[in-house]
Parts: structure tokens; C-alpha cells; sequence
């Protein structure tokens, strides 16, 4: 399988591609800020890799669209408006996202929604996530993930961090987003009831899972041909 990388500069894109070959992937153009996206594109890969910026990723969705070049892309960070952007680009090629590629939190995602679905209302939910110190967003993308995941299963409000005079409100998804030193990635989902609570955690210790997760997810996604936004959910 012929790979493009797009960020292959950074921490995320180092891995992917020092761990390709084992993906049976072989890269054949990378992608940074100073790159001709349009150039590379044209090599015609069968799977380009994105881990960079929203705005890199949106300029890599406008000129895919002209190749139909299949994207598997987990740069986090989207505002709303570049979310849509990626949507619509969807209509034309197929575009797998997702903001954690890790299976791990691919099956916490599940249990948080079960837990979701099934918990009496009385039980108060928090989600707190912590990352090394030059993390850029906040709350994380899979936060965000886990909350959606959530409030699919029921009508709550989330409230970003707590500080001064804040008694908890009845249906508030308190989030909280701990920044320090070289963490790779924690996201705890906590269930507080009366006299009982339920922690569901994850832990990631080497960033190398997220890459691993995308190039697998890339070996089974490279089958898919009809355009549309794919999760996680769909190819594994
Ligand atoms: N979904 C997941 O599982 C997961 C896991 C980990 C990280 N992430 C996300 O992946 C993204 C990258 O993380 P990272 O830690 O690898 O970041 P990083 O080390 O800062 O690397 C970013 C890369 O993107 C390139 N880039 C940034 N802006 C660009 C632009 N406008 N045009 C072209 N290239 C651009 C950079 O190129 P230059 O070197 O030329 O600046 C660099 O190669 C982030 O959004 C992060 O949150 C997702």
C-alpha cells in the first residue's frame, strides 16, 4: 500500500512513518508547511496519513478533492466551520477521522456509552483528560468524542472547568483538562452516584499506539471506495 504522509515532520508523523513497513505501507511523499500538497497528491497513493494541523488538513481535503485521494486523518483541534469543511469534502472522496486512534479508547468510547445508556440520571458525570504540556487544544479531541458519545445517550450540558461559586447542576458534564510534563494521554469518565461511582479509564504510555491504530485502520480502510466520513467504528 502506497502512503502520503501529511505531517510527517512531527511526533505523529515520525512514528507512522517509522512504523509503516510493518503496515506493509510503503511511504512514498511526505507533507510539512513549505510542501506542494498539489505535487505529492499527484503520486496517486492509495491512503494519505494526516497528523498535522486543522488548517494543513483543510488544505489537504481542497486538493484531494481533485485526486479523490482517500485520507485517514486524526489531527484534533477542528473548529466547527473546519469540521463542515471536512464533511462536505466527504461528499467527494472517502475521509476516515478520528480524534484517538488508539483501540483502547475505541472500546472505552463503547463502555462509556453503555454506562451512559443504562446509569440512573442521579449518577453526575465528569470526564477529566490530561496531556503533556505543549498540547495545543483543550479540552482534547477525544474528550470532546467522549462527551458526544454521551450526550447521544442522554440530554446533558457540558461545563468547562469549575472555579468560584459552582454547585454542580442537575444533567452538567463537568470537563476538566490537566496539562503537565510529558503525559502521553489519560481520559477518565467518571460516574458519581449515591454511595457508589464508576471510573472508566484509559491510559496511553507511548504515543506509538496512535499511529499504529491509524496504520491498521489504513490497511482495512483502503478497501472502502464509496465517499462518506468514516470513524473507527466503521472499519474495525
Ligand atoms: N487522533 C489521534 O489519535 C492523535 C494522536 C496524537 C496526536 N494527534 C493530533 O495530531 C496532530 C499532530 O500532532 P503532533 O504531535 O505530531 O504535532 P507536531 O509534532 O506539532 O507536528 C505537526 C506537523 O504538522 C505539520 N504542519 C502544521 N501546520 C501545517 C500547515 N499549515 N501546512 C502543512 N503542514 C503543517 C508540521 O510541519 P512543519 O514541521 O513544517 O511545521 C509538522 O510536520 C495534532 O492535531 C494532534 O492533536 C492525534
Amino acid at each position: 500500500m502506497k502512503i502520503l504522509v501529511c505531517g510527517s515532520h512531527g511526533r505523529m508523523g515520525q512514528f507512522i512513518i517509522s512504523l509503516a513497513s510493518q503496515y506493509g505501507c510503503e511511504v512514498i511523499g511526505e507533507m510539512n508547511r513549505e510542501s506542494n500538497f498539489e505535487a505529492e497528491l499527484s503520486k496517486n497513493p492509495d491512503v494519505c496519513l494526516d497528523f498535522s494541523s486543522p488548517d494543513a488538513l483543510i488544505k489537504l481535503c481542497s486538493i484531494a478533492e481533485k485526486y479523490k485521494t482517500k485520507i485517514v486523518s486524526g489531527t484534533t483541534g477542528l473548529s466547527d466551520e473546519q469540521e463542515r469543511r471536512v464533511t462536505l469534502s466527504a461528499e467527494n472522496f472517502p475521509i476516515l477521522y478520528g480524534t484517538n486512534f488508539s483501540i483502547g479508547i475505541f472500546i472505552l468510547n463503547k463502555l462509556v456509552k453503555a454506562a451512559a445508556k443504562s446509569l440512573p440520571t442521579s449518577f453526575d458525570i465528569e470526564i477529566i483528560e490530561a496531556h503533556h504540556s505543549q498540547k495545543k487544544d483543550a479540552p482534547s479531541g477525544t474528550a470532546m468524542t467522549l462527551l458526544k458519545a454521551i450526550q447521544g445517550e442522554r440530554q446533558c450540558v457540558e461545563n468547562f472547568g469549575r472555579h468560584g461559586e459552582c454547585k454542580r447542576s442537575i444533567g452538567e458534564i463537568g470537563l476538566h483538562s490537566v496539562r503537565g510534563g510529558d503525559i502521553v494521554g489519560d481520559h477518565e469518565v467518571l460516574f458519581a452516584g449515591q454511595g457508589e461511582r464508576l471510573e472508566l479509564i484509559h491510559r496511553a504510555t507511548n504515543r506509538e499506539v496512535f499511529a499504529r491504530g491509524a496504520l491498521y485502520a489504513a490497511q482495512k480502510f483502503v478497501a472502502i471506495n464509496r465517499p462518506g466520513l468514516y470513524t473507527l467504528d466503521d472499519v474495525l
